[in-house]
C-alpha cells in the first residue's frame, strides 16, 4: 500500500498527490510513469512521475479528474492508500548535451512537461517553456515553469489569461525572431503534438513529442499501447512514451485513442451517479 502525503487541487479538475513510494522515488528519472490500481478490483492507469524527492521516498503525480478511475483516485484522502503503484516504467527522457531547448505543454501535458523542464534546467541548458490552456480557470503550474525555465510564456485559447492564441503561434514568433532551438518537447494533446511537428518540420528542428496512448499492463506484453513511428510497431509503454514526432502516426494514434468512448462514457456515469449516491 501507498500512502498519500499530500493531496492538492491545483484547478476544478487537476489534482497533485503526493505518494510515499521510497523504491520507485529511488530510481524515477524525467519522462518515466507509474501505473496504479486504487483497489483490488479496479483498473490499472498510468501517469506521469511529475516529480521525485529521493529523501523522502517520495513521487508527486498529477492527474486531470477525466473518467471511472481518476474520480475514484481523487476520492482518496491524506492519509490514505493506494493499491498498486508500479514504476518507474518507460525510458527516460533523452536530453543529454541539449543546449537549447523549448518545452511546449498543452493542459494536463504541462504536468508531464514540468519534469522535463527541470531536468532540462538543472543539467544547464537554456529552457523556454511555452504553456497553453483553453482558459485561465485551467493553468496549472506556472510558478514551477518560471523556477526552471529562462524564458516562460503562457497562451490561453479565449485570452483569459496570457496571450490569446495557441502555443504554436508563440513558437512560429519565437523561431521566426531567430530562436536558434536544438530541440522542442511537446506534450499535450495528439492534436496539438500534431500541429507543433507540423511546423517544426518546416523548420528543420528536431522534435520529440509523449504519447499516451491507452496502457495495461505496461511492460510491452499485451500490445494495447502500440503505434506506428516511421511506418514501425512500436510500443509506447518499454519503446517510450517519448518519440521523434515527424516519425509518429498521429492520425492513426487520434483514431485508436477514441476506440472504447461509448465504454468510458458508461463507465464515467455509472461512477458518477455511484459517488453522488454514496454522499
Ligand atoms: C504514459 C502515460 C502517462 C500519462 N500521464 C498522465 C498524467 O500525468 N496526468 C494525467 O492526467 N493523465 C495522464 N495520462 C492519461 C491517463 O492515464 C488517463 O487520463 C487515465 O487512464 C484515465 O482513466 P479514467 O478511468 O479516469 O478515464 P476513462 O474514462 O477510462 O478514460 C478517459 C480517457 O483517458 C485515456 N485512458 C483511459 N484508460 C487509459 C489507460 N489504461 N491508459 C492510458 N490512457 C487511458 C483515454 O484517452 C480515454 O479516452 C497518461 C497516459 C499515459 C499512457
Ligand atoms: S501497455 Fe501493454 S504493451 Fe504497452
Amino acid at each position: 500500500m501507498y500512502t498519500i502525503v499530500k493531496k492538492e487541487r491545483l484547478n476544478p479538475t487537476v489534482t497533485k498527490m503526493v505518494v510515499l513510494a521510497p523504491k520507485v522515488a529511488k530510481k524515477a528519472k524525467a519522462g518515466q510513469f507509474i501505473i496504479l490500481r486504487v483497489h483490488e478490483n479496479g483498473e490499472r492507469i498510468p501517469l506521469t512521475i511529475a516529480d521525485y524527492d529521493r529523501v523522502n521516498g517520495t513521487v508527486t503525480i498529477i492527474y486531470q479528474i477525466v473518467g471511472k478511475t481518476t474520480m475514484l483516485l481523487n476520492q482518496l484522502k491524506e492519509q490514505e492508500s493506494i493499491l498498486d503503484f508500479v514504476g518507474p516504467l518507460g525510458k527516460p527522457s533523452n536530453i543529454e548535451g541539449l543546449k537549447n531547448v523549448c518545452v511546449i505543454g498543452g493542459g494536463v501535458g504541462c504536468a508531464i512537461a514540468y519534469p522535463t523542464a527541470k531536468a532540462l534546467h538543472e543539467q544547464g541548458s537554456n529552457v523556454t517553456v511555452i504553456s497553453g490552456f483553453r482558459n485561465k480557470d485551467l493553468v496549472i503550474l506556472q510558478k514551477e515553469f518560471e523556477q526552471v525555465s529562462d524564458h516562460s510564456y503562457l497562451v490561453s485559447d479565449d485570452g483569459s489569461t496570457g496571450k490569446k492564441g495557441l502555443v504554436t503561434d508563440v513558437l512560429k514568433e519565437l523561431i521566426e525572431q531567430g530562436s536558434q532551438f536544438d530541440e522542442v518537447i511537446a506534450i499535450g494533446p495528439l492534436i496539438m503534438m500534431k500541429f507543433v511537428c507540423q511546423m517544426t518540420k518546416q523548420y528543420n528542428i528536431k522534435t520529440t513529442v509523449s504519447m499516451n496512448p491507452i496502457m495495461i499492463d505496461g511492460t510491452g506484453m499485451c500490445g494495447g499501447c502500440r503505434l506506428s513511428v516511421g511506418g514501425k510497431t512500436c510500443f509506447a509503454c518499454v519503446d517510450g512514451p517519448d518519440f521523434d514526432g515527424n516519425l509518429v502516426d498521429f492520425d492513426e494514434a487520434i483514431s485508436r485513442g477514441a476506440t472504447y468512448k461509448d465504454f468510458e462514457q458508461k463507465e464515467r456515469e455509472a461512477t458518477c451517479n455511484l459517488l453522488q449516491k454514496e454522499a
